[in-house]
């Protein structure tokens, strides 16, 4: 079971990495911020709570997102591994997460922690929310995003360091030599 955390600021390139890692090693997905995303488009009540938060750039209940996360889950049957991007975002997160693990007797292989500079997070962000629109790519949500980021996750970076899962990832450059970084430390595991 390869069980992966994706991890880095907004912006960092959780996202387009952890497709390129579906591809090649075939493990389920779970973005915790596409999940919310679509309940949003789904109008659903969640959504409607989810709305209020991601607007303003804050996190969701610790609570709410880990019985998202649980549930998920258990939607995948015969999975090889899942790779999970955005969880966790809290330490009351991560621990939940190494518990529900260990319900299913197994554990996280590697923290991969995607290093990228404020400057280039802000200029992808705004690039993109002028090109495609996501409601909090603009440069107010933006910075509350990375206020977020440094007082409620940057923490797991200490977390994780000292559960031995931690794995530093240059997270400027090709989207490619990134990717070969990314499957080096993974092949390795
Ligand atoms: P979420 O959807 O997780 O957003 P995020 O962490 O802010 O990060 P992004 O998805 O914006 O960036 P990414 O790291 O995936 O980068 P990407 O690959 O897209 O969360 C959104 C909100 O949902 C949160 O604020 C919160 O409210 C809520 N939420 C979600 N999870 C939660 C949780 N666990 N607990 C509580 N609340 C939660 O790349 C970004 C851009 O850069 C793209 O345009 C891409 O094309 C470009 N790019 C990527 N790589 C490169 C590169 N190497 N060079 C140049 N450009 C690049
Ligand atoms: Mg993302």
């Amino acid at each position: 079971m390869l069980n992966i955390v994706i991890f880095g600021a907004p912006g960092s390139g959780k996202g387009t990495q952890s497709a390129r890692i579906v591809e090649m090693y075939g493990i389920n997905h779970i973005s915790t911020g596409d999940v919310l995303r679509a309940e949003i488009k789904a109008g659903t009540e969640l959504g409607r709570t989810a709305k209020g938060y991601i607007d303003q750039g804050q996190l969701l209940p610790d609570e709410l997102i880990i019985d998202i996360l649980a549930s998920t889950l258990d939607s995948f049957k015969e999975s090889k591994g899942v790779i999970f991007d955005g969880f966790p975002r809290t330490i009351a997160q991560a621990e939940a997460l190494k518990k529900m693990l260990a319900e299913r007797s197994q554990e996280v292989s590697v923290m991969l922690d995607l290093d990228v500079p404020e400057e280039e997070l802000m200029t992808r962000l705004i690039k993109r929310g002028q090109e495609s629109g996501r409601a909090d790519d603009n440069e107010e949500t933006i910075k509350k995003r990375l206020v977020v980021y440094h007082s409620q996750t940057s923490p797991l970076i200490d977390w994780y360091k000292n559960e031995g899962k931690y794995q530093h990832i240059q997270g400027v450059g090709t989207m490619e030599d990134i990717f070969a970084e990314i499957s080096e430390v993974i092949n390795k595991i």
